[in-house]
Formats: C-alpha cells, sequence, structure tokens
C-alpha cells in the first residue's frame, strides 16, 4: 500500500516529538498500520529552528496553510494549540478532504460540534486522542472500551501541570511560582499558564470526557471552573490530619436532575487509589453501570507521552482511510444523530460534602455561633478541627468537615458565618468527594 503522507503544523515540544518517535520507531509503526507513515510537509513559526534531527529533508515554511492546501498531504497533525488560526486551519483541512489528527483540547472543547459536523459531511475523521490525559488512551477507552456501558460518572485528575505543582507543594514544601517554572521548562504548562492553574485547561478536557461518556454535545461554557491558585499549604497540611489528599479533580456526574461538569480542589480520602496519583500522572476513574469503577493511569503531559497519543492517533487514521466512512467510530462515542442535549445541573444544586477552614476570636461562645448557623442551614458537621492560637495570638483556625449538602446550602451558612463580628478574613472552602464506586 502506499506510504501516508502527513503535513505536521507546529514543531514545538510535542511536535518535533512526533516527528522523531514517527522516525525512531518506524518499523514497529508501519508493522501495525499495514503501511509506512511519513511526514512530507511541516510548518513551524520561525523556520530558522529547523526540523529535529533525521527529519531535515521535511519541506518546512513557516505558512501553514501551504500544508493544509498540499496535494500530497492525506492527514493534517495540528499541534499548534489555540484557536487562531488553528480552527481555520482545521476547517480549510477538512474541506480539502484531509483526515486530522490534533491535541487541541481547547479547539476541540470550545469548536469540536461544529468542526466534527465538517468532517462528518466530507467523510473524513478528526482524531483526538492527545487531547485528554496526555499519553492515557482515555479517549479511545471510552468511546470503544465502555461502549456497552452506561456511564454513571468519571472524576480525574486531568491536568499534569496543576497535579506536579500540587504534588511538590505537599512533598517538599516547594514555592507555587518555583514548581510552574519547572514545569513550564519541562513542557507541561500550556502556553498561557494560568490556563493549567486556573483550572481552564481541565475545563476543556473534562467537557470533551463528558460528551463522550454520556453522548450529550461539547459546551465548554458549562462546565464550573475553579484553579488551584487558593490552596495554602496550611489546607494540604489540614486535610492530611483529617486523612484526606487534596487533588485538582474534574468531576462529570449523568444523575437524575441532569448533567454534572465541574473542575475544583478536592478533598479525596487518602486511601483512595486515584488520591495517590503524583507528579504529572494523570488519572481518569470512571464508575460504569456493567464494568463497574475503571482507573487509567499515565503521564498527563510531556513531550514522548502525548507524541504517543498523537501517533496512535496517526495509525487509526491511517487504517480507516480505506473504510467506509459511515461505519468508523463516531467523533463523540455516540452517532451523531444521537448526541442528546441534557439539562446541566448549576453548581448550587450539587450535593456534595465540605472543608470549611476559618480564623475566628478564640472567645466563649464564637463555636455555638458557628454551628448554630450550620444547624439553621440544615447542615450536618462530620468532624471539626481546632488549632491553639500561636503564643501571643487571639485568633484561633477552625477546620470542619461537613456532610454532603447542596451548595447553595452551603453558600447561605458562609454568608451568615462570614458576617459574624468574631469571624474574621474569607471563610476558605473545599469540595470533598468520597468517590465511592458502590
Ligand atoms: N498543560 C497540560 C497539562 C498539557 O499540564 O496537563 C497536557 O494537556
Amino acid at each position: 500500500m502506499k506510504p501516508v503522507k502527513l503535513g505536521l503544523i507546529g514543531v514545538g515540544t510535542v511536535g518535533a516529538s512526533t516527528a522523531r518517535v514517527l522516525k525512531n520507531n518506524a518499523l514497529e509503526i508501519a508493522r501495525r498500520a499495514g503501511r509506512e507513515i511519513e511526514i512530507v510537509h511541516a510548518s513551524r513559526r520561525d523556520i530558522n529552528l529547523g526540523m529535529p534531527q533525521g527529519n531535515e529533508n521535511i519541506v518546512l515554511t513557516d505558512n501553514p496553510f501551504e500544508v493544509v492546501d498540499n496535494p500530497e498531504v492525506d492527514v493534517v497533525i495540528e499541534l499548534i494549540g489555540g484557536y487562531d488560526p488553528a480552527l481555520q486551519l482545521v476547517m480549510r483541512a477538512i474541506e480539502n478532504g484531509k483526515y486530522v489528527v490534533t491535541a487541541n483540547k481547547a479547539l476541540v472543547a470550545s469548536h469540536g460540534n461544529e468542526i466534527f459536523a465538517a468532517a462528518q459531511d466530507k467523510g473524513v475523521t478528526v482524531a483526538f486522542e492527545a487531547a485528554v490525559a496526555g499519553g492515557i488512551p482515555i479517549i479511545k477507552s471510552i468511546r470503544e472500551g465502555l461502549s456497552a456501558n452506561r456511564i454513571e460518572w468519571l472524576a480525574g485528575i486531568i491536568n499534569g501541570t496543576g497535579n506536579f505543582i500540587l504534588t511538590e507543594m505537599r512533598d517538599k514544601g516547594r514555592d507555587f511560582a518555583e514548581v510552574l517554572r519547572e514545569a513550564q521548562a519541562l513542557g507541561y504548562a500550556e502556553a498561557d499558564p494560568t490556563f493549567d492553574v486556573e483550572g481552564i485547561d481541565a475545563a476543556h478536557k473534562l467537557c470533551i470526557l463528558s460528551s463522550l461518556a454520556f453522548g450529550i454535545p461539547l459546551q465548554f461554557d458549562s462546565v464550573y471552573t475553579e484553579g488551584i491558585s487558593a490552596i495554602s499549604t496550611d489546607d494540604v497540611v489540614y486535610a492530611a490530619q483529617l486523612g484526606y489528599r487534596i487533588k485538582h479533580l474534574g468531576i462529570a456526574r449523568n444523575g437524575e436532575k441532569g448533567v454534572e461538569m465541574r473542575v475544583h480542589p478536592t478533598l479525596i480520602p487518602e486511601k483512595r487509589l486515584i488520591a495517590n496519583v503524583d507528579g504529572v500522572m494523570n488519572a481518569v476513574l470512571i464508575k460504569a453501570d456493567k464494568l463497574g469503577p475503571s482507573l487509567y493511569y499515565g503521564p498527563g503531559a510531556g513531550a514522548d507521552p502525548t507524541a504517543s497519543a498523537v501517533i496512535a492517533d496517526i495509525i487509526d487514521v491511517a487504517r480507516s482511510i480505506t473504510t467506509d466512512p459511515l461505519n468508523r467510530v463516531p467523533h463523540l462515542a455516540f452517532q451523531a444523530d444521537q448526541i442528546v442535549d441534557l439539562p446541566i445541573v448549576p453548581i448550587t444544586e450539587v450535593h456534595t460534602a465540605y472543608y470549611i477552614r476559618m480564623r475566628v476570636d478564640d472567645i466563649p461562645g464564637v463555636m455555638a455561633d458557628i454551628t448554630r448557623i450550620m444547624g439553621e442551614n440544615q447542615i450536618s458537621i462530620e468532624a471539626i478541627l481546632q488549632k491553639e492560637p500561636e503564643i501571643g495570638v487571639t485568633q484561633a483556625t477552625i477546620i470542619m468537615l461537613t456532610q454532603k449538602i447542596f451548595e447553595k446550602q452551603m453558600n447561605r451558612a458562609i454568608e451568615s458565618i462570614s458576617a459574624l463580628e468574631t469571624v474574621h478574613g474569607d471563610i476558605h472552602r473545599i469540595r470533598v468527594e468520597t468517590l465511592d464506586a458502590d
């Protein structure tokens, strides 16, 4: 069979690794794909930087539109990220009848519905395994491996940079900004690292996972998003004293009232496997009705792990080029006409437990006032920790764990407690999930 010819857009961390791995593992890859796969045209912003060693013969341009318009190219590999010009390039590649492989989660989460519709009309595929959880084959697992099941919920550590930062802060007491710089140097972080620390990157990925799991349209704007920038070392220490770890989770649930999609720091019992996923590693825990719980673990970012997922997609696409376009695995796991718009549960209606930390005057009656307000809001307290004031200080820190309640109850209670004269500063709240698979 003729070799499959690739056009590579973006020769940064992942693009360069993709070119290298395609060369280094060419034999293994061809044995699997049933044909050779070669990059014939590439684009990068600064062509003076050239191509990675061993790929110098590839035609290089600084105009990515030349790559998508090259009639020799069968598959366009989009690895530049962002929306502009990534969206125009992907749409033009589809219009030109080319297959596309992308690692661009922002693009898929925000424009996937129109991209997949256009691809379906043209009879081509847009593959995006590398968009979620780096090298873990999570898209394939959900889309194909779990296709007999009704997926009830999933919870994932889906941002490697954030998990790397939290782990280094916890284990080595390192400074947030310093660890973030290291994550950037290691090629984990997004071009704009606020996407990592403010939860936007995880929200893109959760949006994609939710569509695949529940058969709903991609809807990034419906994901409730909080990052890790407000987590303090104190919270990490107190959570540990209560038997929990703090992880930045993406959680999606298909319940009676609709679909929950939320990304936020979360306390999880330290004995859960997922609580022990550290560093740049990602993990996704999925509760499916027939399989039960299953956990997918691996490197969530970095050059070679991400290239591994990109190339798996390239091989899939190479195999599918000669197959019937109407009988391929659907982009979003469910047949396009079976995607259903389910109601989205607002965060105020989410039912979960809470960790609360507050600073109060160390005088009689304060605890009574706080527990009275909790009671008035039908909030049952699971555990209380009071930290002795430091010498010469008249304020103490109180930490509470609640039982499961609706977020709106917690909001009302926090508003009333904040209004007490004996309570000082912000009341810090972190949601608590037990992730029981029962
Ligand atoms: N910045 C992302 C992360 C890269 O840290 O997870 C992989 O999507």
